[in-house]
């Protein structure tokens, strides 16, 4: 693993209150606070992650790789890799990922099946341009503390026609299930989470649902950062969502 100075304080969770209605962080803050939140949760992340999503976070990780069609030995960055339950699928499949993540709690307890990990913020990667041939992410786009810049150097560090895979929280559709996953995320997964983990990390999961823009905003992002074909897939009831695109080849374009 390539290690880059661990900057945030490790208290930053202290005297954070994730209570409904309480503001939630912006900028530097939100990053302090994301990455002391993921150190803090990471020796546990991958039981309640699997149990708070009854398991269906891995078949919307593999839908993720699916979606993408890759050749053979594509070189995939993973970013907000996390446990790197991403970059282990694609090196399964026969690709080169590469795994990124701010948390060295996260990487340090990562099981990447040999992929390199690299502590690095998404805003400012280690790579040259037009390095990956594709970039993917789980659950990490609402945890980005500068959302356009991750975009805008994912665009940078893709080569045109490069694809882009975010998974991320969806909202259900139907009314039934919206009430039964609003129960759920906002009442059992942080109790859960104080079972098994931490229980404030888990308070803040839900209302960082908040952080996520709709699609519609996200395709205007995407295209400003140099992205076309921008599609929407709903996974499971859209409970999660996937946003494909591809790096655009018009030269104009950053
Ligand atoms: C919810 S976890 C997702 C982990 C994994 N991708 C998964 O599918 O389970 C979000 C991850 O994004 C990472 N993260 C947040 N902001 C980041 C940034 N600016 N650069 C790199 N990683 C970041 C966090 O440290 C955390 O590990």
């Amino acid at each position: 693993m390539i290690r880059a100075t661990n900057g945030g304080p490790a208290h930053a969770l202290k005297g954070i209150s994730f209570d409904a209605g309480s503001p939630l962080p912006e900028g530097k803050a939100k990053q302090d606070l994301v990455r002391s939140l993921f150190d803090s949760i990471a020796p546990r992340y991958d039981l309640v992650n699997c149990l708070m999503t009854f398991g269906l976070d891995a078949p919307w990780r593999r839908r993720t790789i699916e979606i993408l069609q890759l050749s053979p030995g594509s070189v995939v960055l993973d970013i907000g890799c996390g446990t790197g339950d991403l970059a282990r699928s694609l090196r399964r499949k026969g690709q080169q990922p590469v795994g990124i993540d701010l948390s060295l709690g996260m990487l340090t307890a990562a099981h990447a099946g040999g992929a390199p990990l690299v502590q690095a913020d998404a805003a400012a990667l280690p790579l040259r341009t037009a390095a990956a041939d594709a970039v993917v992410s789980g659950f990490a786009v609402r945890n980005f503390a500068d959302l356009p810049g991750v975009m805008k150097e994912v665009g940078r560090v893709l080569r045109p026609g490069g694809r882009l895979a975010l998974l991320e929280v969806g909202e259900p559709r139907g009314r039934l299930l919206r009430l039964g996953h609003r129960v759920w995320f906002t009442h059992v997964v942080p109790r859960l989470g104080a079972l098994l983990s931490d229980g404030a990390a888990y308070r803040y999961l839900p209302r960082s649902v908040a952080y996520l823009p709709s699609f519609s905003e996200f395709a205007s992002l995407l295209g400003d950062a140099g992205f076309s074909d921008v599609k929407h897939h709903p996974l499971s009831g859209c409970i999660a969502q996937c946003v494909t695109a591809t790096r655009s080849t018009d030269s104009a374009k950053p």
